[in-house]
């Protein structure tokens, strides 16, 4: 076994004439949860040990020979018998060894020129890349299943909300294609930050710049980079790309937690307007009855996670000096956190979406009742000239009326409603009604049946057309 060190067994032992102590070893080593990134760390270093050979560091021999390395490498790592070893701290030093121990001494030149410093920071934005695409495809899984319950549906109505009171009717494939649209700005914000994951940080070296003839450019497009970062210090030292990521995912959990919001108060007795699968479902261990809507309970308790892994590396950055320091370190538990908890939300939701069974009967029940049509009321006053600001008035009183007298807006008679203004005539009653109120909305982006059905065939389009 070829020596790589002197004194300590560490890569950097030659400076050191002691051993490090246990607990310090396990206090700094990150090889427990930095070793998900070895598919990224082989890729970097192969493309380096061709760059190296590129700039004559190297003869072909030797690169030949360091490929060959780093592809018995990744074989141990993927068939499971890579042997880890926590002495050698992150998966960086892990991977560098054992190049050395099975490619023999030129495994140690796969290290010129380069620090562990370009070394992670260029890893972390391989993973992010994949890991971009990936959530990208899950999120579109979730659009999908919401844009076939909308296309099922389209037609049955339901209360909408302001203030969670019944406000005025609304097409339930209207409500579901509102989260549709929140996703596709959730795959728009991942799209863009992609652009800034997209820059290559290989060739800073420890914060200076490599000190040999490196050409970056090529290296950019040999890891399919869109550039090399045009600063050294900024590359080794800011993560901002992780921020943006993570505040990506803090964001679209946030929509994913306001619609398991919307269906666990939909699934109670109160409400009565969906029904989870016993699939998604889970029973009390001691009330017998019960049935709970745990999935979409835990999807919205979820992005508590999600926001406080932001939170925990916008705090570790904040005030570092420049450029590398340890604490930065800190931040791939909280981003593997944040990409397992989207990848297990983004899993279950598309299934569980499906399964659901809407209850349209009482969705439209409630949909008419508690006067939800007042506004239409009032519209059709205006619509007979009177200002909208006195006909709201009126019909404020006429809903006074309605309530003092237990009754619907819809169930008075004429000649109650025709108190209250001379404008009302017979027409009113079908103004009244739900379908009416629906089919008033016919703005661009309005509750129409008509409008639902162009927004819900655009939505499909800029779905499947944007799939990639
Ligand atoms: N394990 C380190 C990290 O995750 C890799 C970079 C270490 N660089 C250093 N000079 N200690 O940030």
């Amino acid at each position: 076994m070829p020596r790589v060190s002197t004194g300590t067994g560490k890569p950097w032992g030659g400076r050191f004439s002691q051993g490090q102590d246990p607990e310090a070893e396990a206090f700094t080593a990150s090889l427990g949860f930095d070793r998900r990134l070895w598919p990224y760390d082989i890729e970097g270093s192969a493309a380096w040990a061709r760059a190296l050979a590129r700039a004559g560091l190297i003869s072909q021999g030797e690169l030949t020979a360091l490929l060959d390395g780093l592809e018995a490498v990744r074989a141990e790592l993927a068939e499971g018998r890579f042997p880890f070893r926590r002495e050698l701290e992150d998966i960086h030093m892990n991977i560098e060894r054992r190049l050395i121990e099975l490619a023999g001494p030129v495994g140690g030149k796969l290290h010129t020129g380069r620090s562990r410093n370009d070394q992670i920071a260029l890893d972390e934005r391989l993973y992010l890349r994949d890991v971009i695409a990936a959530v990208d495809g899950a999120v579109r899984e979730v659009q999908a299943a919401l844009l076939d319950r909308a296309e099922e549906h389209l037609g049955a109505a339901m209360p909408g909300y302001t203030h969670l009171q019944r406000a005025q009717p609304v097409l339930l494939s209207h409500h579901l294609l509102a989260y549709v649209c929140m996703l596709e700005r959730d795959r728009a914000r991942l799209r863009d930050g992609s652009a800034r994951v997209n820059v290559l940080p290989l060739g800073a070296a420890a914060l200076a710049g490599a000190a040999f003839p490196i050409d970056r450019e090529v290296l950019a497009r040999d890891l399919r980079f869109a550039a090399p970062s045009p600063n050294s210090m900024d590359a080794v030292s800011d993560r901002d790309f992780i921020l943006e990521f993570l505040s990506q995912a803090a964001i679209l959990g946030m929509h994913l937690s306001r619609l398991a919001a919307d269906l666990t108060l939909w699934a109670t007795s109160e409400f009565g307007f969906v029904e989870f699968s016993d699939a998604f479902a889970t029973g009390s261990s001691i009330m017998p009855q019960k049935k709970n809507p745990d999935v979409a309970e835990l999807i919205r308790g979820k992005s508590g996670r999600l926001y406080g892994n932001l939170l925990a590396v916008l705090t570790t950055m904040k005030g570092l000096p420049l450029t590398y320091n340890s604490d930065m370190q800190e931040d791939k538990e909280p981003l593997f956190d944040t990409v397992d908890t989207l990848r297990a939300i983004l899993t279950v939701a598309p299934p569980m979406l499906r399964s659901l069974t809407f209850k349209v009967e009482r969705m439209r029940a409630a949909a008419g009742a508690h006067s939800s049509t007042a506004t239409d009321l009032a519209d059709y006053l205006v619509r007979k000239g009177l200002p909208f600001r006195e006909a709201h008035e009126v019909v404020g009183r006429t809903v006074r009326h309605a309530l003092a007298h237990g009754k619907e807006l819809a169930d008075l008679t004429l000649e109650e409603l025709t108190q209250f203004s001379p404008l009302i005539e017979a027409d009113v009653h079908h103004a009244l009604t739900v379908e009416a109120s629906l089919q008033a909305r016919a703005v661009v982006g309005g509750t129409a049946p008509d409008a639902v059905k162009r927004a819900l065939a655009a939505a499909r389009n800029l779905v499947e057309q944007d799939s990639r």
